[in-house]
């Protein structure tokens, strides 16, 4: 059997004060653990093969023309509980714009819009598990409630891998930014160690060039060191 999928730590404490999302989504009770059985080990209807690839340039919707906003990469590994590969699995990604607005029916905020700016992706990872996205860094956002805060900076993955194991949705940090330490979506991870692997890491500059930041992000599916949801 394998190992539980988080251990005590790494699950976010929910719901969260003030997200009121968090409210809708949590069940009053909590789950009933059983073990994986054949359901979960195979990918109903293999839905990770049914979904088209997207973009994977969000920055430049309209040929020729970049988003506003800080140009980055970012790039890492797609990793199961024993540290292996998860090859050809569908990542997307979500993320505000650079003002801090996502183009989305939902989003009603004064912050302006980018035509250029595509805001989601979709890709799969190589037979080594790597996924790369172009996009640019998105702004902060305040959380629209009647005692407000912000949102820091960040990115939403799903990750579809072959199976119900596989499968995880997070969210994604940037190093040093102070809005971090009052993210009540951040903070709601009880483990400190946990919580750091919901931060990309920054690449030197000589090593990626002049034409945009570089983050690093690996997202570990499950186990003792899986990225926790979000
Ligand atoms: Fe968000």
């Amino acid at each position: 059997m394998p190992e539980a999928p988080w251990p005590p730590g790494i699950e976010p404490l929910v719901p969260v004060p003030g997200y009121p999302n968090t409210w809708t989504h949590t069940p009053a009770r909590a789950p009933i653990a059983r073990a994986a059985g054949a359901t979960e080990r195979a990918t109903p209807a293999a839905l990770h093969r049914k979904l088209p690839d997207g973009e994977a340039n969000l920055a430049e919707r309209t040929r020729g023309k970049p988003a506003i906003g800080q140009l980055m990469e970012i790039s890492g590994r797609v990793l199961d509980e024993a540290g292996r590969p998860v090859a050809g699995a569908v990542i997307e990604l979500w993320q505000a714009n650079a003002a801090g607005r996502y183009a989305h029916a939902i989003d009603t905020s004064a912050a302006p819009l980018d035509p250029n700016f595509e805001g989601h992706g979709r890709i799969r990872t190589d037979a080594d598990g790597r996924y790369a996205f172009t996009t640019v860094k998105p702004g902060a956002y305040a959380v629209p409630v009647q005692e407000t805060w912000w949102r820091p900076p960040h990115l939403h993955f799903s990750v579809f891998g072959p199976s119900c194991l596989s499968r995880l949705v997070t969210q994604m940090y940037f190093p040093g930014d102070p809005l971090n330490e009052l993210d009540r979506i951040l903070q709601s991870i009880p483990d400190a160690a946990a919580r750091s692997r919901m931060v990309a890491r920054m690449q030197p500059p000589a090593s990626v060039g002049s034409l945009h930041l570089g983050f690093v992000h690996d997202i570990v599916l499950r186990g003792r060191f899986a990225t926790p949801e979000g």
